[in-house]
């Protein structure tokens, strides 16, 4: 007999082995939240493409973030549409609506990593993520400029960490030497290195108002098919100086970061996107998933594929999950 002889359920049988056995865990320190900013007083929106995830208004995020349970935020500014312009002016203003959403959440919380999403396009009245050439085009180095000092703003205002997410050439550097300069050397920089140009975005261009007026992102943002180019651009991003890289969108882009894991010391994160919790919120409405259990294995297979932290519109309620 003695056949099999290497039996692989001896480590499935008990509860206890199996935790034992545990390669990859999910735990609330793994998980940070994103939230989004609107000007104005006593103002709370539900997003309609995203039940369950918000826009606050100031005063109403400072009372959000003192009962937050992930240990990390990141926050985007959701400006008015008359305060839009070709060169994203707002997103400048030390008294914008990031500015005052980072000084009112440190007022609450000291121990709250606070990361702000970098990018122009929720301030461009056109929508796309930087300055526009006269033909029409991303205009990659003079945006350069406006992400340097908009990462000023941000640092002065108290961000931890920004995240630059436009995918400009050389944004990284520009960041970096910027913060540097105006003495925010502390202050680290999460990019958005390996960001796919994905329509798994789309929920959240309605919850940021930040949808491009004409043409798409594919002329900065990776293409869906590419894998190899994925990773040489994260690894340019690493050379330039970023703290911590970033894989988008999640689920469909796991194997890209699994190559990253092996190509760099660096912590990854990943975003689990606006797209991603659509579909989840959506099959769990309607009876067809079980919410909590598909989604912390969502979450748990970002962990496995090499991530270290995950943004998700879920980050409290899995905190929630993950203690009961
Ligand atoms: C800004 C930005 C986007 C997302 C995060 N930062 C949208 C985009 O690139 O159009 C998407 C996040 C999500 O879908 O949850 N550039």
């Amino acid at each position: 007999m003695g056949f099999p002889r290497t039996r692989m359920r001896r480590l499935r049988r008990t509860r206890a082995i199996r935790e034992m056995c545990g390669e990859t865990r999910l735990s609330r320190n793994d998980l940070i939240m994103p939230l989004f900013a609107l000007p104005g007083e006593d103002r709370e929106e539900e997003v309609d493409s995203l039940p369950g995830v918000y826009r606050h208004s100031v005063d109403r995020l400072q009372q959000r973030c003192r009962s937050l349970n992930p240990p990390a935020a990141l926050l985007f500014g959701v400006p008015d549409e008359d305060a839009k312009d070709a060169r994203a002016s707002s997103a400048l203003d030390a008294d914008g609506i990031v500015p005052r959403a980072l000084r009112a959440m440190r007022s609450q919380r000291e121990d709250l990593c606070l990361i702000t999403d970098l990018c122009l396009c929720a301030y461009t009245d056109h929508g796309h993520c930087g300055m526009l050439t006269d033909s029409g085009e991303v205009d990659n180095d003079a945006t350069l400029e406006l992400l340097g000092r908009m990462a000023q703003v941000h640092a002065e205002a108290g961000a931890d960490i920004v995240a630059p997410s436009g995918m400009m050439d050389g944004q990284v550097r520009a960041i970096r030497a910027a913060l540097d300069e105006a003495g925010h050397e502390d202050v680290g920089i999460m990019s958005y290195a390996a960001k796919f140009c994905s329509s798994f975005y789309g929920p959240f261009r309605d919850a940021a108002h930040s949808a491009p007026d004409f043409g798409d992102r594919s002329g900065y943002q990776l293409a869906p098919a590419n894998r190899r180019e994925a990773i040489r651009d994260a690894l340019l991003d690493e050379e330039e100086g970023a703290d911590w890289l970033m894989v988008k969108p999640g689920m469909p882009y796991l194997d890209v970061l699994a190559d990253l894991r092996r190509e760099t010391r660096l912590p990854l994160s990943v975003y689990h996107v606006s797209g991603e919790y659509a579909m989840l919120t959506s099959a769990a409405e309607k009876g067809r998933i079980n919410e909590r259990e598909t989604v912390l294995e969502s979450l748990l297979s970002m962990k496995r594929a090499g991530a270290d932290a995950i943004i998700t519109y879920y980050a409290d309620r899995a905190c929630g999950w993950l203690e009961g």
